[in-house]
């Protein structure tokens, strides 16, 4: 079997000509959406998500605004930069990149953006809300995982669902939103005494360690869907996930490449949670 790709930049640049179109009718309706973004110190991929972050509200007429600190910023300058941004009417989202600088606790600052303009998802208010199953922001990148799903018409419903990874900003949000679909859902991590046993019973795999190869042919049941969340450099340097692409191909039915998969869905889901935020202040205003 050669497996279907799942192609990220078609899907996000499909929903991003009706994102286009959503703008346009919350400028005419005397709102501009309207995106804060905050990078502490020189970072080097960190530099290029913000860029492609930025660039792509400009593709939908969201307006960004980057704000670029020195490594050095104080966490309490920080968060009066955050608070300043919380009550400005015009911004609706707000995302301050990760990783900070050690002398920041970022759990403080993630905290102190408003649950509101919390566009990232990473707000505890919203993690509990999606833990609960209400309405919230969901966190850009599982969300841009179901929204690939959904592309190829995959019904979770009674399939079992392996998720490798449980950080707050992947793992742990990608179970419940798989589990809100009615998947079985188990979470493997470091700690897991036999990855592969769990592995071969998934019919979806959501690889999210950020480590080349945790995943390999031997390790995915034949038909299975994979979702590479990984974004690694191999030895020569080439851009790539953390599944073995080319040995899973010939076993899974789909498969999402690095680059062009999660990564430019994130962005996507970013844009979406933003034009939400921007249609709710209306809501309110209203
Ligand atoms: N660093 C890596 N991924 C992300 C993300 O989705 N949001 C933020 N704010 N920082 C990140």
């Amino acid at each position: 079997m050669s497996a279907q790709l799942i192609d990220g930049n078609a899907l996000s640049q499909q929903m991003r000509v009706d994102f286009s179109a959503r703008t346009q009718s919350l400028i005419s309706q005397g709102t501009t959406p309207g995106l804060a973004v905050i990078l502490v110190g020189d970072n080097a991929a960190s530099q290029v998500y913000v860029r492609n972050k930025v660039k792509a509200c400009e593709q939908v007429g969201i307006r960004s605004v980057l704000e670029k600190y020195p490594e050095n910023l104080s966490e309490a300058d920080l968060l009066a930069r955050v608070d300043k941004l919380n009550h400005d009417p015009s911004i609706h989202g707000i995302l301050v990149q990760l990783p900070l600088p050690a002398h920041i606790d970022a759990d403080k600052v993630t905290e102190a953006i408003s649950a509101t303009k919390d566009v990232d998802g990473f707000h505890v208010a919203n993690a509990g809300a999606l833990m609960t199953g209400l309405p919230c922001f969901w966190p850009c990148t599982p969300h841009g995982c179901m929204k690939m799903l959904e592309s190829i018409g995959y019904d979770l419903k009674g399939k079992h669902a392996v998720v490798i990874g449980r950080s707050n900003i992947v793992g742990k949000p990608m179970a419940l939103m798989l589990l809100q679909k009615n998947a079985t859902v188990t979470i493997c991590h470091s700690a897991t005494a036999d990855l592969k046993h769990h592995c071969l019973q998934a019919d979806v795999i959501v690889a999210a360690v950020g480590k080349l190869n945790v995943l390999t042919a031997d390790m995915v049941k034949p038909g299975a869907v994979v979702i590479d969340v990984g974004m690694n450099r191999d030895a020569a340097g080439k851009l790539c996930g953390d599944v073995d692409f080319e040995g899973i191909r010939q076993v899974a039915s789909y498969i999402t490449p690095v680059p062009g998969g999660v990564g430019p869905m994130t962005i996507t889901m970013l844009l979406s949670n933003t034009l939400d935020s921007a249609q709710q202040s209306l809501s309110v205003n209203t």
